[in-house]
């Protein structure tokens, strides 16, 4: 099967890209901007009708959480109108859409793991422009996977493994928030359950599912933080903060713990726990390094 892949350059485009030898079922096809903008509903048409896709995998997003809150138009149009393109594309080829959410759909209030039918209520314009694109590929009716992730990190890209990485080499200390608690999620463990899901689909069979995908386990920011100075043997000494102690723009869920029970029975994934895949990800760091 011919497989469009959005955003390729960013951390779960990239991590695609390293797993695509081990998928020699498929072909895929990489793309990122300038040369393909999801946004530009004529051309991921022409696209997925003049390479035969079957399936498109989106990894494109706007995800600066905070600068989303001023550059609201921007986040909007890449975030619910590119998904909404990229939506009809399949649904005119008749090809399969994996698409990619978070758990930023969510308040962050529930005392237990968020279900994929629980209500969404973002926080901020990140979550409600993800949740917006969530809404139009339902409503378009193509063909359709939403997964729901949390806290992704890789070796690309910018996230808070790499800037604790970085600080805990040049600081001796550093406050890190400790009443924001969630699980984090390695791009590689994502990608490769991305890729049992593509070996496995039927392609003549209409979905229409939401899923919710993470490491196992829970964890708080500053107990992740601990775990990448502990694993890279760092001394910089990590401090409990409250969140009311570093203000962002962008208001952050407390509780974002997501329940993976649906996409494991359905599609018969083991999934690592955080801790293990942190190890895995920093010890493939050092190896390439
Ligand atoms: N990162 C997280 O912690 C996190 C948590 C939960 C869910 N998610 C979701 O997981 C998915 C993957 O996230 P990620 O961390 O891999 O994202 P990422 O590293 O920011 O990569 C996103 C990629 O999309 C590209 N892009 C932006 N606008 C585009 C457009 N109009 N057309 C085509 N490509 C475009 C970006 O290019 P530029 O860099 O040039 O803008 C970048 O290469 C996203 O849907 C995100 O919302 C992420």
């Amino acid at each position: 099967m011919n497989i469009l892949v959005t955003g390729s350059r960013g951390q779960l485009g990239s991590e695609l890209q390293e797993l695509q030898v081990n998928a020699a079922s498929h072909c895929f096809y990489f793309t990122d901007l300038p040369e393909f903008d999801i946004t530009s509903a004529g051309a991921a048409e022409s696209f997925c009708r003049e390479h035969g896709i079957g399936a498109i995998v989106n990894c494109a997003a706007y995800t600066a959480v905070d600068r989303a809150e001023t550059d609201v138009a921007k986040a909007f149009t890449v975030n619910r109108d590119g998904a909404a393109v990229l939506a009809g594309a399949a649904r005119a080829c008749g090809a399969l859409l994996v698409h990619v959410s978070t758990d930023y759909i969510f308040d962050g209030l529930a005392c237990r793991p968020y279900r994929e039918d629980d209500p969404a209520s973002p926080c901020g314009v990140y979550g409600q422009s993800k949740w917006e694109g969530e809404e139009a590929i339902r409503r378009i009716g193509a063909s359709h996977m939403i997964i729901r992730t949390s806290w992704l990190y890789s070796d690309y890209g910018q996230n808070f493994v790499k800037t604790m990485l970085r600080l805990g080499r040049e600081r001796e200390s550093i406050g890190v928030v400790f009443d924001q608690v969630g699980t984090p999620t390695w791009a590689r463990d994502l990608a490769s359950a991305i890729v049992a899901i593509l070996e496995r689909f039927d392609p003549t069979r209409q979905y229409a599912e939401t899923y919710h995908y993470s490491n196992e386990g829970v964890c708080s920011w500053y107990d992740f933080s601990k775990a990448v100075m502990s694993a890279a043997g760092l001394t910089c000494r990590v401090r409990p903060i409250e969140t009311a102690d570093y203000p962002t723009p962008a208001r952050r869920p407390h509780f974002s713990v997501l329940n993976k029970r649906k996409i494991r029975e359905a599609w018969g994934l083991d999934i690592p726990h955080w801790h293990e895949s942190l190890l895995r990800m920093l010890d493939s760091v050092t190896r390439d390094t």
